[in-house]
């Protein structure tokens, strides 16, 4: 099925996310034969850039993420630059004029996609201008795509979501969560609804508790100016994180159509038991690293990077327990687990079944391996199931053995693939995968009741794990408690 033509207009096109991101997913999608012939891009920033030296930067960036340039020239051309002061009513009639233009050169039907993918305090203002200078008066659909941080909490997400709400209406924002984009997260559900042996034991009869990680490798890099006003709570549990587990929890949608899927995934947001007070350090663990060794390198604490306070109480590490109040999960806990400077870079899911009733091979010492469901998301995809079956031999003994399912390894981490599957979904008005304004809202009550803690009260014993670790003591005896423990992931 061929996209919508469409004119895309990229707010922060000299920064480093289309860079890495959307220019050599676009270029995907057109190499693939995705995208109409009738698309253009307007680049917008504040320096002063011509089309040329804007279309060898595309080019360049192609290059270096992909390495091809098979008709490079051509898709370079459909790209226009525009030097823009987001503040200056000018700017915004130019960008008028340049679209009309480019709409009629390229025979786009008025279609309209603006990418703001830069920092959040300009999103009120841009969104607000975009309308009152006409700029979103064309007769095709106009859709809005943001980048996180969407908000910094409650308050600050709910004075953002009205301001854009002034301009676009809640069915014409895409708000994106590139972890809906990857690969093994949309095969959730298929894994979860297309198979007759999972669904009827995902249920607290059966799963004794979930753990989804997401660790890092890398640290905080040169981000540490936004990182130590966000945090890993705000960074990756508000939104990655938490989106994963309304995934694995929702129930079965009747249909699945873009409204169906979000309101089940708004209903397990609101059946999130809210942890506050005195409860925030029985179900959540934060942790901060300090100079440690990845992969036999001495690399510096968080405290030593650039922009980062020396005695920086932000957490570069979370872990907790959710508790989903609903008769499906009632009793079950989701633990999560997130952090920089990790052991290893690995985002997986461990879905662990109860003990069957009786174990008839009991062998004092030995006890029977649970049966686990294990989703890679990254960097290998695939999944793993965990049975017991007999040891070859004499003796009736049991032996725990893997089936694996290794999904094609794409190229590693942080490949375009998730933004060139959310770009060519956004082209064709499917919004299933971005995060509903519920959502979002649901999932920051939940964190600020946790933030508030954290920030009121120093964490005396940071940084508490060391570079190359899988975070803090603490993590462990969260599960510990519960008589479980964090599989490994390595
Ligand atoms: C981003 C966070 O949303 O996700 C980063 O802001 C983090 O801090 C990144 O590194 C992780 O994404 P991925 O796809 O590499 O797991």
């Amino acid at each position: 099925q061929q996209t919508p033509s469409s004119l895309i207009t990229i707010f922060g096109a000299t920064g480093d996310l289309a860079k890495r991101k959307l220019y050599p997913s676009l270029y995907h999608l057109f190499t693939k034969g995705k995208i109409s012939k009738h698309f253009a891009v307007i680049g917008i920033g504040r320096r002063e850039w011509s089309n040329e030296t804007f279309q060898e930067h595309v080019r360049t960036s192609v290059h270096n993420a992909i390495g091809s340039n098979e008709n490079i020239e051509e898709f370079v051309s459909h790209f226009y630059y525009q030097a823009h002061d987001v503040s200056s009513d000018e700017s915004y009639r130019e960008l008028k004029t340049l679209s009309d233009q480019l709409d009629e050169q390229y025979q786009l039907e008025g279609n309209r996609i603006f990418y703001l993918a830069m920092a959040p305090e300009f999103f009120g203002t841009i969104t607000e201008q975009l309308k009152k200078q006409g700029v979103t008066d064309a007769k095709g659909f106009q859709r809005l795509v943001i980048e996180k941080p969407f908000g910094h909490d409650l308050p600050s997400a709910e004075a953002l979501n009205k301001q854009i709400r002034e301009s676009f209406s809640e069915d014409q924002i895409y708000r994106i969560d590139h972890y809906l984009g990857k690969e093994m997260v949309q095969n959730i559900e298929v894994i979860r609804f297309a198979n007759a042996m999972f669904e009827p034991l995902w249920n607290n009869r059966y799963i004794s508790n979930i753990q989804v990680t997401s660790s890092e490798e890398l640290g905080v890099e040169d981000r540490g100016r936004y990182y130590e006003k966000s945090g890993a709570l705000r960074d990756m549990v508000q939104n990655h994180l938490i989106q994963m587990v309304a995934l694995l929890a929702m129930e079965p949608p009747i249909k699945l159509t873009t409204d169906e899927i979000r309101s089940e995934k708004v209903r397990v947001l609101r059946s999130l038991r809210p942890i506050e007070g005195e409860e925030v350090k029985d179900y959540f663990v934060r942790g901060q690293y300090g100079p440690g060794k990845m992969h036999e390198q001495a690399v510096p604490g968080y405290r030593e990077a650039d922009n980062v306070d020396d005695e920086s109480n932000t957490e570069t590490f979370v872990a907790g327990k959710l508790m989903i109040d609903n008769f499906r999960w009632a009793g079950v806990p989701f633990y999560i687990r997130t952090g920089k400077r990790m052991e290893t870079k690995s985002t997986k899911i461990v879905v662990q079944f109860k003990d069957i009733p009786m174990n008839l091979y009991y062998n004092p010492g030995k006890p029977l391996a649970p049966n686990l469901l294990v989703i890679h998301i990254q960097p290998e995809e695939g999944i793993t199931l965990h049975l017991n079956v007999k040891k070859t031999g004499q003796d009736i003994e049991t032996t725990p053995v893997k089936l694996n399912f290794a999904s094609h390894d794409l190229d590693g981490i942080n490949t375009p693939e998730a933004y060139e599957k959310l770009l060519h979904d956004c082209l064709r008005g499917d919004a299933t995968n971005f995060t509903l304004w519920d959502e979002v809202k649901l999932s920051w009550a939940f964190v600020d009741k946790i933030s508030e803690i954290w920030e009121s009260t120093q964490q005396e014993d940071f940084p508490n794990y060391p570079a190359g670790s899988m975070g803090p003591k603490a993590a462990d005896e969260l599960l510990d408690k519960d008589g479980f423990n964090w599989w490994p992931i390595g």
